[in-house]
């Protein structure tokens, strides 16, 4: 298929460009890269031997879609583009709703002139608030989002499933992803975090590398087996296969899909310390802070409906996601 990947320099983005070459797709990209850098695309073309159609454009730029997409007939769009950093959701909520909401509303416009109806999109298991019931099935209800952030994802997921209602051409896959972490194998791609990291791995390896010298711990008193918060960590490579697996439910005119993209398995915050430990022979010290706001105990996810409607499972486990965030980490000390 000929595929639009907006956000595609980003973190996720990047690694699905790879899987999406893997798997004989094509691909054109647009960013603003008002989160990234052009590199990540370059060093993607080195990975897959391809050059990367790519267009510096803003998705809140109807122009500018406009000219991609008249050059341009896609099968479909996978939409990552968009802000993502909770606390700076709370101090700039305008800035969030502005673009994730106006620009992919401003997206969905263009896609539909241009007869292109079908979308994969970011979502997020912040959806899904503090569940009552884990592991969180598709079926669970969704919760009150604590930040602007996450009302972006539920305020779009809403938006298109009533589009999705009023017209049945459109076929929209809304994957909600648990905490992607990892880099691809190579060490050539990964996350490249501006300033202070917010999400716990860049800071662990930041902390291995020497740049921060300890990870806050954010609470040790959560009802957990150890009492720091638990999450369903997955590794990136694989989220990015998902989006593949995710183009099958276009191709059989879906309608409205959901899915989490997880891999089931709970960790704590210590295990991921003791692992990363582990696995790459660095001391990481740490040491316990104050419950972060906002936060919950536990969050992972039931994975069994991507399984057996998409035929995907995550592969990897905790080892590699610590080995290959840090193989990544190490070869890019100061991102790309
Ligand atoms: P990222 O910041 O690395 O990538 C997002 C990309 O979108 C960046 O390259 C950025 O420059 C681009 N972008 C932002 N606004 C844009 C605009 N108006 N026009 C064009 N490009 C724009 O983030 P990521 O981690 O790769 O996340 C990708 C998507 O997945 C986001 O929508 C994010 O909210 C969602 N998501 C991420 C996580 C996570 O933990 N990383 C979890 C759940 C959901
Ligand atoms: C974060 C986002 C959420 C997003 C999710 C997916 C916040 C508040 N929420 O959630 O919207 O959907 O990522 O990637 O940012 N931790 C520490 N020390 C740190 C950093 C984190 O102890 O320096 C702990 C946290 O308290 C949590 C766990 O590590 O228990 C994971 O944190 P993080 O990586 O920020 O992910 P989430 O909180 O799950």
């Amino acid at each position: 298929m000929k595929i639009l990947v907006t956000g595609g320099a980003g973190f996720i983005g990047s690694h699905t460009l790879v899987e999406l070459a893997a798997a004989g797709h094509e691909t054109v990209v647009v960013d603003n890269l008002s989160n990234s850098n052009r590199k990540s695309l370059e060093r993607v073309a080195e990975l897959t031997g391809k050059e990367i159609l790519f267009y510096e454009v803003d998705i809140r730029d109807r122009e500018g879609l406009n000219r991609v997409m008249e050059v341009h007939r896609f099968d479909a769009c996978i939409h990552f583009a968009g802000l993502k950093a909770v606390g700076e959701s709370v101090e700039k909520p305008w800035e969030y709703y502005e673009n994730n909401i106006g620009g992919t509303l401003t997206l969905l416009d263009v896609m539909r002139k241009h007869g292109c109806k079908n979308i994969i999109f970011s979502s997020s298991a912040t959806v899904y608030g503090d569940s009552a019931i884990i592991p969180i099935t598709e079926e669970c209800l969704k919760g009150h989002c604590t930040n602007p952030y996450g009302q972006t994802k539920s305020m779009l997921e809403e938006i298109m499933m009533d589009m999705q209602k009023a017209d049945n051409e459109w076929n929209i896959v809304l994957l909600r992803y648990f905490n992607p972490i990892g880099a691809h194998p190579s060490g050539r791609i990964g996350e490249n975090p501006n300033g202070i990291p917010n999400n716990l791995m860049p800071y662990v390896t930041q902390v291995a590398v020497g740049k921060r010298p300890e990870l806050g711990v954010f609470g040790n008193d959560y009802s957990t087996h150890d009492g720091t918060g638990v999450r369903d960590y997955i590794h990136v490579v694989d989220l990015a296969r998902g989006h593949v697996a995710a183009l099958q439910a276009i191709e059989k005119n879906c309608g409205c899909a959901i899915y989490n993209l997880g891999t089931g398995q709970g960790y704590s915050v210590l295990d991921v310390v003791k692992t990363f430990e582990k696995v790459n022979g660095i001391k990481i010290p740490y040491s316990i802070k104050p419950r972060r706001a906002g936060d919950i105990a536990t969050c992972y996810s039931d994975p069994a409906k991507a399984e057996k409607e998409l035929g995907w499972k995550a592969q990897y486990g905790l080892e590699e996601m610590c080995r290959d965030s840090w193989n990544w980490q190490k070869n890019n000390p100061n991102g790309y």
